[in-house]
């Protein structure tokens, strides 16, 4: 059987397949069951230094064959409150990566603190979100403040950092490369696509808060083409999220250049029984393709070699380097 144990900078996982931020993992018990069912490791929900209720509802609708349309508004019970559940995931065993977002750098560093003192083998920080007021892409969609706050947190605590970007722009690998630039040990991408639905008969948008974002099916060709270009652009590992539902789809992202994935909207029609498929799936898969481990085959649609030394390199011995350009 295929080895699908893959070391996400400087973390050790089981396999690739890790929970996606804010769909399914809001509770621990929600966490340790996608963990209890196969996955890899699990993202939490984005988490503020306050509790935020987040948009009045319609909050989410979902789109048919497309996917799901939704703008929450980042709603979280804040860092006070959420160790608990974290303790609850941790105590399954599942590598628990915390999820922060904050409107600046140092509030992004004091929230880091506190989620770092959670036990969480790793930060994401949500630079990305496409619909919450001063926070995410709003922010999160110019380079120098993407540096400036992957600086600040990569000098606030000794976790591997990975920075969550937009696919809400003209050029997502430029964000990637800012934040390779102020010292984040991997990439998440994509977060949701900005997107917009309309009631006919209500004359009126469909989300109560008018813009949203579109996850699912439909933005799997997004996420592909965004890390395919960020591949091209740094030297540390990306986690490829969008669309994923199937092992095929997971090996998409593997050859543009993911070294790990993220599932969320998927998980809404068979639960959290999806990870133990994919990754059943994904073995026999690389088994019939021939290939021996997951790691080996990053990248490998750019037909080269991928940087897997670089990638491989413990997350606190790597400094950030001078990007590999295109071709
Ligand atoms: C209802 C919902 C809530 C989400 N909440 C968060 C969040 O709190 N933080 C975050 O970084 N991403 C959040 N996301 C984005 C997902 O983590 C993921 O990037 C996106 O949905 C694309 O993956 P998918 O197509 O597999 O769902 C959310 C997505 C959805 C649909």
């Amino acid at each position: 059987m295929a080895d699908l144990t893959v070391e996400l900078a400087g973390v050790p996982l089981r396999n690739p397949l890790l929970l996606a931020s804010g769909i399914w993992g809001e509770t621990g018990a929600s966490m340790a069951a996608a963990y209890a069912a196969g996955a890899g490791g699990v993202v939490t929900k984005s988490i503020g230094a306050e509790p935020r209720s987040g948009y009045p509802n319609p909050t989410v609708e979902p789109l048919g064959p497309v996917g799901l349309l939704n703008a929450m508004g980042l709603p979280n019970p804040g860092i006070d409150e959420y160790p608990a559940e974290i303790e609850v995931a941790r105590a399954s065993g599942a590598p628990v990566i915390g999820s922060i977002f904050a409107a600046a750098p140092r509030e992004f560093a004091a929230l880091a603190r506190r989620m770092a003192g959670t036990g969480v083998v790793a930060l994401e920080l949500n630079l990305s979100c496409p619909h919450a007021h001063g926070y995410g892409s709003e922010i999160g969609s110019d380079p120098r403040r993407v540096e400036r706050i992957v600086r600040s947190v990569v000098a606030a605590v000794d976790l591997p950092v990975l920075a969550k970007i937009t696919p809400n722009t003209a050029d997502p690998a430029g964000l990637a490369r800012a934040a390779e630039r102020g010292g984040a040990h991997a990439i998440s991408a994509i977060n949701t696509v900005r997107a917009l639905g309309i009631d006919v008969t209500l004359a009126r948008p469909i989300l109560a808060h008018g813009l949203g974002g579109l996850s699912g099916p439909a933005i799997k060709p997004v996420g592909l083409a965004c890390v395919w270009q960020i591949f091209e652009a740094v030297r540390i590992p990306i986690v490829g999220i969008g669309g994923i539902a199937s092992a095929d789809d997971a090996l998409e992202y593997l050859l543009a250049g993911a070294r790990a994935v993220q599932i969320g909207t998927a998980l809404s029609g068979p639960g959290v029984a999806l990870f133990g498929t994919i990754a059943r799936d994904l073995a026999s898969r690389l088994d019939a393709l021939g290939i021996d481990r997951w790691e080996e085959a990053v990248g490998r649609a750019h037909g080269r070699p991928p940087s897997s030394a670089v990638q491989q390199a413990p997350a606190r011995l790597r400094r950030p380097s001078k990007p590999r350009r295109a071709p």
